[in-house]
């Protein structure tokens, strides 16, 4: 029998215990024997039947040598952090679903565990319960990546969603995707993007084999678009997501996160609500995509338990491809070219007419109240940045509403 502890009764550590024991069963057979959950640590009472199980002093877990696996779903980077480390160092193998931890400590954390023959897993870091990790670890391992896109936060792409199907206003949608245990604890992690900024970084490293800090990653989000915004994504044929994309050309890595216009049938355009997708380019499979709900308490548990199981049958041995504390530097994703919306707030919409003249081949410029709307095409960033900022100073009144870039024909 397999003893194992889960940290953090929240949505996740929740859907974990309860998943184990509906699908007892089921899930025994594939670990070839019984998995029990032994301690859950919580800061938190639970009545009946977690209290039975319930500790707030971590040492009983670290200190027990029966227990092998350790779950870990509280969220952050401290104690989370110290937590794992020490589990690791005393030979028990840890499963997260926590992308901040793995994003900032993973290559440390994998180190460690290949060092002590176990295993640190975290298919739940990335896309909720899309198996994601694992192709990366196995399948596509023989592969060299070349692109990796996707819609990797579920909270995000339930609000654009809803603005775009329902008329949905920002703040409801977000009080609605909390309710549902989509959102993290700070909201602004989904919001301004740093959620799937740290995904993007997580897969591009394992990608590479080397450590891609996630802070160099040029990172918008979406708490800055309107209704606007989704009236302009529609006149323009195409749909408003937000992107984490990064393209690998040899050692040059390019990688942002921000808001795109997909047009002309991009299949991200088509992946609603809660759901995630992450195409992959390779140079040998050429593309391939996956597709799942990006966040929720059962799917999330799902890929948590695929990771005990992994764990549990593979006790003394290191099963994970592991990326090298060596960092790897990210180049601006803005060098590439791309068409660009610009929303900018105007007191004098004739002198900015005048200064949009002057820019080459401008297109789909919308005057509505006191703001400007236009399409600056195949810019790099710093053109694009010249011209806004031209723009705003000749006519603007000081506001760059929204900045979005445009893919697809
Ligand atoms: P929750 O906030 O729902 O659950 C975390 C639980 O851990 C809470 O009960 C919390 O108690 C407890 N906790 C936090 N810190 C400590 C501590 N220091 N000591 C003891 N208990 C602690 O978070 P989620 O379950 O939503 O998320 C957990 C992790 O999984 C996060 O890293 C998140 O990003 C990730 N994740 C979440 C998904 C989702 O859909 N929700 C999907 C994929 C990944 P208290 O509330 O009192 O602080
Ligand atoms: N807050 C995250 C999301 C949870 O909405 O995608 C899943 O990582």
């Amino acid at each position: 029998m397999a003893e194992i502890a889960v940290l953090g009764y929240g949505t996740v550590g929740s859907g974990v215990v309860e998943a184990l024991w509906a699908n007892q069963y089921n899930i025994d057979r594939k670990a070839s024997q019984p998995i029990r959950v032994k301690y859950v640590f919580d800061v938190r009472e639970f009545g009946a039947p977690i209290d039975k199980l319930l500790t707030h002093n971590i040492d009983d877990i670290i200190y027990d040598n029966d227990v092998r696996v350790v779950v870990e779903a509280m969220g952050g980077v401290e104690p989370a952090y110290a937590y794992v480390k020490e589990m690791l160092s005393r030979g028990k193998s840890v499963c997260t679903s926590n992308k901040e931890l793995v994003a900032k400590h993973g290559a440390e954390l994998l180190t460690l565990a290949r060092d002590m023959n176990i295993n640190f897993l975290f298919e739940a870091s990335v896309g909720g319960g899309i198996p994601i990790i694992r192709p990366l670890n196995s399948s596509l391992a023989a592969d060299e990546i070349t692109e990796i896109s996707g819609i990797l936060n579920g909270t995000t792409n339930y609000i654009l969603t809803k603005m775009t199907k329902e008329n949905g206003d920002f703040n409801e949608c977000l009080q609605a995707a909390r309710q549902m245990g989509y959102a993290e604890r700070d909201p602004s992690a989904d919001i301004e993007g740093f959620d799937s900024c740290r995904k993007l970084a997580i897969l591009v490293s394992l990608a590479i084999g080397k450590q891609v800090d996630f802070e160099n990653i040029g990172t918008e989000g979406i708490s800055r678009l309107t209704q606007r915004d989704v009236a302009y994504a529609n006149e323009l044929g195409g749909t408003l997501k937000l992107l984490a994309t990064a393209k690998i050309d040899g050692p040059g890595v390019y990688a942002r996160v921000s808001p795109v216009i997909l047009r002309g049938g991009h299949p991200l355009a088509f992946v609603n609500d809660v759901y995630n997708a992450i195409y992959i380019k390779g140079k040998i499979i050429g593309e391939v995509m996956f597709y799942g709900r990006g966040a929720g308490k059962f799917p999330t548990a799902s890929a948590v338990i695929a990771d005990v199981v992994d764990a549990v049958k593979n006790l003394n041995r290191n099963i994970m491809h592991f990326w090298s504390t060596e960092k790897h530097e990210i180049l601006p994703y803005g060098a590439l070219k791309t068409d660009r919306l610009v929303r900018i707030g105007t007191n004098d919409a004739g002198k900015i007419c005048q200064t949009l003249n002057t820019v080459d081949n401008v297109t789909f410029i919308k005057l509505f109240g006191d703001e400007i709307a236009a399409v600056i095409p195949d810019a790099a960033n710093d053109a694009y940045e010249r011209i806004v900022h031209s723009l705003a100073a000749t006519g603007g009144d000081g506001r760059v509403i929204s900045r979005t870039a445009i893919e697809g024909e």
